[in-house]
Order: C-alpha cells, then structure tokens, then sequence
C-alpha cells in the first residue's frame, strides 16, 4: 500500500499494482532515517527561523548552482514576488511570462504590482525562444521570468543576451530545473536572479512549502534577504516593506540531505526518460519529448507526451493502474484569474493544454514500471484501429 501525491495538498491511497505519478521521500527509508534524524536536531535546539542551518543550506545551494548567493525563502512563488520587487519592478511595468506555465509565474509579477504579458511558446520545447521575447518587447517591457519548464533548459543563454540589449531583467523560474545545465551553466546561474521551488514533489523537495533565490548580484541578494524578513536589519530596524517569506530551519535541514541526492536523482530521471522516449518512439499518434539540443540539459521534472486524444489514452492509463496528470490544461491566458488582461490567441499553448500528458517519472521508479507505462500506452494506442474514436470510448 502507497500514498501518491498527486497534487497541491492532495493525498489519496492506492493499492497494489497501480503505478503513481510520483513517489515521494516515504519510499526510500534510508532517506527518511537521515532527515528525520537532522529534523530532531533541529527541533532540540529550538532555532527554527533562519539561522545556522539556513545558511549553511544556502551557501551549499549556491555552490551547487554556481552562483555567488542563494536566499532562502519559503515558497517558489514568493522567491518570484520579492525577485521582482528585488529588481525595482511594479506597478506600470509590464513582465514577459510564457502562457503555458504554472499559474504562480504570472501571480509573481501580479504580487509585485506589475502587470504579466502573456506570450506563446515553441511548440517542440514548449519554451520562449529569442525570437519570442524579442516580438514582445515594448517600453514598458521590465523583465522577462524565462520558465525551464518540466526540467529542460532551452535558448536561455541568449534570451540572456536579448535582453541584456533590451535593458530589461532576467528571471529565471527554475522550479521545475533542480540543476537542469546550459551551455556550462546551471540553471539559476543564467539570468539576473534565479527562482526555485522546493515543493514536495520537485526534483528537489522539503516536507511542506519552501523556496530560493540565487544570483550574482550581491545588492540584490541583500534586497531579497531583506524583503523576505520586513526589511529588516538589523533588529527592529525595518528599511523597506518586506513580509514573512523565510526558509524554515527543518526544511533547510531536509533540504540538505537531499541536495547530496540530487546529482543522482536528476541521472536516474534522464536514464528513465530515455527508457520511456525509445520505447515509445514511432508510436503514432504519441508525440515523446523532443530532443535535448547540444549544450542543453532536461532533467525531467516531468515527462510530457502530446496525443491528440490526451483524454482517452489518459482515461485508458488509468484503467491499466498508471496516473498520469495535466500541467497544465489551460494556458494561463485562459484562466478566469487572468481573463481579463485580454490576451490574444496563442495558438500553440492552447494545443498544447489540450494534448500534453504527464507520465510517471520519478527518481524510485524501477525499469519494470517504466516498461509497464510503456506498454500500457502501446497497447492502448496500437490495439485500436482509430486511436481518437476508440480511446475516447
Ligand atoms: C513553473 C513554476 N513556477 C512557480 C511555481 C511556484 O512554486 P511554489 O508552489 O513553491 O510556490 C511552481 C510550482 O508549482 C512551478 O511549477
């Protein structure tokens, strides 16, 4: 018997055989001893807010992203909000946001007062490209959050430069990127400032909500560390407006035990991705992942199927034992949040929320399960002569 964590505070049970989207940190026991272990130490010495373990986590993250800073903070979409703040952005400016991301991308930029303009993305990477960003420039362009959505890194290096000439900001949403590489880089070493979530069921994961910030800019990481504590330094001395936005102690601790992991954990994701891609390769009707481009990177976060009856062969999955999930199945200019900012059509996101298809893939995976997803989507796919009539039987 396994809990699956199949969303935002979701948990549900399942049974036997079924595979899960993802498996979190109760199926390696090894792991669980050694956090839980850390957690205890923490909670014996009562120092739970920032602190020694907060800063050893961040210089340890910092060191792994190769930048000069980590913050921190505790969520992805705070890291966002106060990046934003951080680089003086708000109301009156406008931030360049991929319309096929997480929600809290575009909230970020609405947190700060700013104002996100949604724009579409290559259809084969589901990424903004150079050419993107560049159309979209105007005056009251500030900034652009770059997503290396599911784990894969595209053209960041010179979206980098186009808006280095452009004068506007870059912010890297790295939630989905855990040491994703590009072009000899990591993510969140590209940009001006690169933001991470460290929700549970991230490439790397705390036991609750957590997040960071990274970057080179020594003003801006002082920016951040003040925003994400009122301002304040030092004590009672309040310099700007800030919130109560810190990294817990226990999920630094956490943290830290499975940032030792996450060179592995990305390995076994991408040799898992390769098992799935060749297996399900030629299969018509599926479209598998495209290629990772030289000097680019993808460390699966998510692996991501287009079909174009996403409904029925998810329908199907499921009947066979296998989850499967959406992300996300309308683009954030279709959402009632943002409705009103009158986005005009973005022809490839709005295909691609209807025919993406997240599979299972998660470091704990075996090779079994992965040829069982396999097969289990061959045989929904091939044992009909019409995949759209019979699968959305
Ligand atoms: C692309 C992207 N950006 C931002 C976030 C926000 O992170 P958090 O849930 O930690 O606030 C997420 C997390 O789901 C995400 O996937």
């Amino acid at each position: 018997m396994l809990a699956e964590y199949s969303g935002h505070g979701l948990m549900t049970t399942v049974t036997a055989d079924p595979i899960p989207l993802v498996l979190l940190d109760y199926a390696d026991p090894e792991l669980l001893e050694e956090a839980l272990t850390e957690v205890a130490r923490i909670a014996s010495t009562g120092a739970f807010t920032l602190g020694a373990e907060v800063e050893a986590f961040e210089s340890e993250f910092a060191t792994f992203c190769g930048t000069d800073h980590a913050i921190g903070v505790s969520s992805g979409t705070e890291s966002l909000h106060l990046a934003f703040r951080a680089l003086g952005i708000g109301p009156g400016d406008e931030v360049i946001v991929p319309a096929n991301s997480f929600i809290a991308t575009a909230e970020a930029v609405s947190l700060a007062g700013a104002t996100p303009r949604l724009v579409d993305v290559d259809e084969d990477t589901q990424l903004l490209t150079p050419d993107i960003v560049r159309r979209a420039l105007t005056p009251r362009i500030k900034a652009v959050a770059l997503v290396h959505l599911f784990g894969r890194t595209g053209e960041a290096r010179e979206i980098a430069a186009v808006a280095r000439e452009a004068g506007i900001a870059l912010v890297e949403d790295c939630a989905q990127a855990h040491g994703a590489a590009c072009d000899g880089a990591r993510a969140g070493a590209i940009g001006d400032i690169g933001c991470f979530s460290f929700y549970p069921t991230k490439n790397l994961g705390a036991w609750g909500d957590a997040g960071a910030a990274t970057t080179n800019d020594p003003a801006l990481a002082e920016r951040m560390r003040l925003l994400r504590s009122h301002g304040e330094q030092p004590r009672y001395h309040h310099r700007m407006v800030g919130t109560t936005a810190r990294l817990d102690a226990l999920q630094a601790a956490v943290l830290r035990v499975k940032l030792r992991r996450l060179e592995d954990w990305n390995t076994r994701r991408r040799e898992l991705a390769a098992r799935l891609t060749d297996g399900l390769a030629g299969l018509p009707g599926v479209t598998v992942p495209a290629p990772v481009r030289d000097g680019g990177d993808h460390v699966y976060h998510l692996y991501v199927v287009r079909c174009a009856d996403r409904d029925g062969l998810r329908r199907a999955l499921g009947e066979r034992g296998i989850a499967s999930a959406v992300h996300y199945p309308f683009p954030i200019s279709s959402t009632e949040a943002y409705a009103s900012l009158g986005t005009p059509p973005l022809p490839a996101s709005e295909r691609l929320a209807g025919e993406i298809l997240s599979l299972p893939l998660h470091p704990h995976l075996t090779d079994a399960d992965a040829d069982r997803i396999v097969a289990a989507v061959r045989d929904v796919v091939e044992g009909q002569s019409t995949p759209s009539r019979s699968l959305g039987a």
